[in-house]
C-alpha cells in the first residue's frame, strides 16, 4: 500500500530538494498531480477559479470541505493541505480549532493553511499543540485583499522586510510546519528562507525558496488572465475551445454520434 507524504516528510525537506506543490479541487485532476507533488493545496482560490467570485472573501467552509472530499478522494500519495477560508479562524484560536477539526474530520486532509503572520502566532500554537498541523502563509495575503487595497507584490520597500520578517518568525516559533510567502521580492524571500528554519513555500516569491506552488488552472492556461509570475505550462483553453468547437459542428452535421459510439 501507498502512505500519503507526512507533515515531518515536508518539515524535513527544509534547505533540501525543493518541495514541488499545485492546487487542485477536483478528482480527476487531482489525481495527475499526485504522481508528481510532494502535497496538494485546496486553495480558497477555487472561489475564484471554480465558481467565479471576485475574490476568496466569499468562500465558506462548507465549500472547501466539498473540494477537499473530491481531491482525497482522488489521490493516494500526496498530502493533501485545505485552506481555511475568510471569517472561519481569525477571531479565536478556539473558533479555528473548531473549524479546523471540522476540515480534517469530513475530508480526511491530512493539514490546514491560514493566512496571517505575527498576529495568527497564538492560533497556530494552539492548533498544533491539539493536533492539527499549520501551513502558514504570509506576504500577499488574498483575504487580506480588501485592506491592502488589492493584490500588491509586498517587500518593495525595503522598510517593510522586519515586519515581514517578524510573521515568519512567529509563524516558525508558533509550530507551523512550512509556510508560502506569496508575492514578495525575490530578496526578502531569500532572507526569509534563510532565517527560517521550516520551508518556505513560494508563489511568486523567487526560487530561492524551498518549494514552488502554483495555480493548477493558471498553470494550464485556463484563466483569462495570467499574472507575471505564473509560468503556463499547458495551453488547454484553447484545446477545450478547439474540442468543444468541433463537439457543436459535429452534432449540427450529424457526424456525430457515428457507428463507434452507437448500441446496435
Ligand atoms: O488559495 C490558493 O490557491 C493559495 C495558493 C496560491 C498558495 O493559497
Ligand atoms: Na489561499
Amino acid at each position: 500500500t501507498i502512505r500519503r507524504t507526512t507533515v515531518p516528510q515536508i518539515a524535513n525537506r527544509k534547505g533540501g530538494e525543493p518541495i514541488v506543490s499545485l492546487t487542485s479541487y477536483h478528482a480527476h485532476t487531482a489525481t495527475i498531480v499526485d504522481g508528481y507533488a510532494d502535497f496538494i493545496l485546496v486553495g480558497d482560490s477555487l472561489g475564484m477559479v471554480m465558481h467565479g467570485m471576485d475574490s476568496t472573501v466569499g468562500v465558506s467552509l462548507d465549500l472547501m470541505i466539498t473540494h477537499g472530499q473530491a481531491v482525497v478522494r482522488g489521490t493516494q500519495k500526496a498530502l493533501i493541505v485545505v485552506d481555511m477560508p475568510f471569517g472561519t479562524y481569525e477571531e479565536s484560536p478556539q473558533l479555528a480549532f473548531r473549524n479546523a477539526a471540522k476540515i480534517m474530520k469530513e475530508t480526511g486532509c491530512g493539514a490546514v493553511k491560514l493566512e496571517g503572520g505575527a498576529r495568527m502566532g497564538e492560533t497556530i500554537r494552539f492548533l498544533t499543540e491539539r493536533g492539527i498541523p499549520v501551513m502558514a502563509h504570509i506576504g500577499l495575503t488574498p483575504q487580506s485583499s480588501h485592506v491592502m487595497g488589492g493584490f500588491k507584490t509586498q517587500g518593495r520597500d525595503e522598510d517593510s522586510w522586519p515586519l515581514h520578517e517578524e510573521d515568519a518568525r512567529v509563524v516558525t516559533e508558533a509550530g507551523a510546519f512550512a509556510v508560502v510567502l506569496e508575492g514578495m521580492v525575490e530578496p526578502l524571500a531569500a532572507k526569509i528562507t534563510k532565517q527560517v528554519a521550516i520551508p518556505t513555500i513560494g508563489i511568486g516569491a523567487s526560487a530561492d525558496c524551498d518549494g514552488q506552488i502554483l495555480v493548477l488552472e493558471d498553470m494550464l492556461g485556463l484563466n483569462k488572465w495570467t499574472p507575471k509570475f505564473v509560468k503556463t505550462y499547458g495551453d488547454l483553453g484553447p484545446a477545450i475551445e478547439r474540442a468543444v468547437a468541433e463537439y457543436a459542428a459535429e452534432v449540427k452535421s450529424r457526424a456525430f454520434p457515428s457507428e463507434d459510439q452507437i448500441y446496435r
